[in-house]
């Protein structure tokens, strides 16, 4: 089956375009590993998102995690998205790219009390609450710091969201939220804090979903707890449904935005709720390539391996998860076509981009893409092996712009001191 193009990517006299700029012309003067967006595309991501909820009372909150450079939170922060973020610095990120403080929520299971003092400082939006011992310590540095402290409670609704295992989180083996069965008395705690300001409920059941009925099923379940606490008392304002949105890595059909909306619309009628949804990889994954250099080829008799420039500290899903990212040539080749793994430079044999692919042959030098690379690439890169960080480029129309400079032999051990005596 033939793998389709990235989304603003074009062959051109057989040269890869993205948007209006041959994405040779970019590699050859920022250099490889190179992580290159398309503004476009998250823009167009966004809008997708923003007007499939129309028709229901709703904030978008761009979860941070999944690409955290400064210049992409700011153009979904200019196009009305919040952040969803889970550290003070994701908090830090957000608020010097432009994120309104009463558009950010604060998750995560394990938030230090510093994290809780400079968001409450910050005035946010609200915290999403993990346990009882957290809603605590959030009461009391809201009392040291005399301020009402905004909280939702994170519910595990103990749903299967039908996702590789590293990313399911809403199964109640898993470490996130209150299990729902124990969360009506949490709820009540929460509204019995002096500090406290109980503002709603916050589900997140995993990532690349990709049917809504795993949200639908969530919602549900949910609905029926919010019902109860209105009977005891209790109103919740907003529903924080999380992120998780699957996209197309090879030829998936993930659901759309509209599709969920829709699907969750008639349990949502005559409520007077607000929804908080928390997308990631939905805004950023497909609007991102990984820009690479063919360093040398070996044939091994029962394959090829194409070595690259790149790594898994540069893309580390396929080594983390056997993650699928497409693989395509900067140039269309001619040449004989080839099973190859496409591997990096990092001494482990976990370290590869792509296996067994069908390519024609490159020549040394010849320049690749790894597609799909937007989400939980750069984020989740590191310097192992002592290789510098890729940087990272904006596309918009016939320009393009660095976005973070490529790290330096310096970066690499800023920071770091050598005991003159020992
Ligand atoms: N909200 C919360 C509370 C989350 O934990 C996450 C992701 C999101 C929102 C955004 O989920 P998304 O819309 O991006 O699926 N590194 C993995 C993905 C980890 C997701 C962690 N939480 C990967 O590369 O597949």
């Amino acid at each position: 089956m033939k793998t389709t193009l990235p989304p603003g990517c074009a062959y051109r006299r057989d040269r890869l375009w993205l948007e209006e700029v041959p994405l040779e012309e970019i590699v050859r003067d920022a250099g490889t590993p190179l992580y290159i967006y398309s503004r476009a595309r998250i823009l167009e991501n966004y809008q997708r998102y923003d007007e499939g909820f129309a028709g229901l009372a709703h904030q978008v909150l761009y979860a941070v995690k999944a690409n955290s450079n400064a210049a992409l939170i700011a153009l979904l922060a200019r196009a009305g998205a919040g952040a969803d973020i889970v550290s003070a610095g994701e908090l830090h990120r957000a608020r010097r790219a432009g994120v309104p403080a009463q558009k950010i929520v604060f998750s995560g299971v394990g938030k230090r009390p510093d994290e809780i003092r400079a968001a409450l400082e910050a005035g946010i939006l609200m915290f999403n609450v993990e346990s009882i011992e957290e809603l605590q310590a959030i009461d009391r540095a809201a009392a040291a710091l005399h301020k009402a402290a905004p909280v939702a409670i994170r519910v595990n609704p103990d749903v299967d969201a039908m996702t590789h295992d590293h990313i399911t989180t809403g199964k109640k083996e898993n470490k996130f939220g209150i299990p729902i069965s124990k969360a009506l008395p949490v709820f009540h705690l929460a509204a019995r804090l002096p500090r406290i300001n109980l503002l709603g409920a916050h589900v997140h059941i995993g990532s690349q979903i990709m049917t809504t009925r795993p949200y639908v099923e969530t919602l549900n379940r949910i609905l029926k707890l919010a019902d109860t606490l209105e009977d005891q008392g209790v109103t919740l304002r907003y529903l924080d449904l999380g992120g998780g949105l699957g996209v197309r890595y090879k030829n998936e059909e993930p659901a759309t935005p509209k599709q969920l909306a829709k699907d969750i619309a008639k349990a949502l009628r005559n409520r007077n709720i607000t929804l908080l949804l928390e997308p990631g990889r939905y805004l950023v994954a497909d609007a991102g390539l990984l820009a690479t250099r063919v360093l040398y080829r070996k044939d091994v008799g029962s394959k090829h391996f194409i070595v690259v420039d790149a790594a898994m500290n540069d893309l580390a899903r396929p080594a983390l998860y056997d993650a699928y990212h497409a693989v395509f040539p900067l140039h269309a080749g001619k040449g004989k076509r080839i099973t190859a793994d496409i591997v990096g430079p990092v001494c482990e044999s976990g370290d590869y981009l792509a296996r067994q692919r069908v390519l024609p042959l490159p020549e040394q030098g010849d320049g690749l893409v790894v597609a799909t690379a937007g989400a939980y690439g750069f984020v989740m890169g590191s310097q192992y092996n002592s290789r510098p960080r890729p940087a990272e480029v904006l596309v918009h129309g016939n320009r393009w712009t660095v976005i973070r400079d490529r790290e330096t032999l310096d970066d690499l051990v800023r920071g770091e001191h050598i005991p003159s005596d020992w």
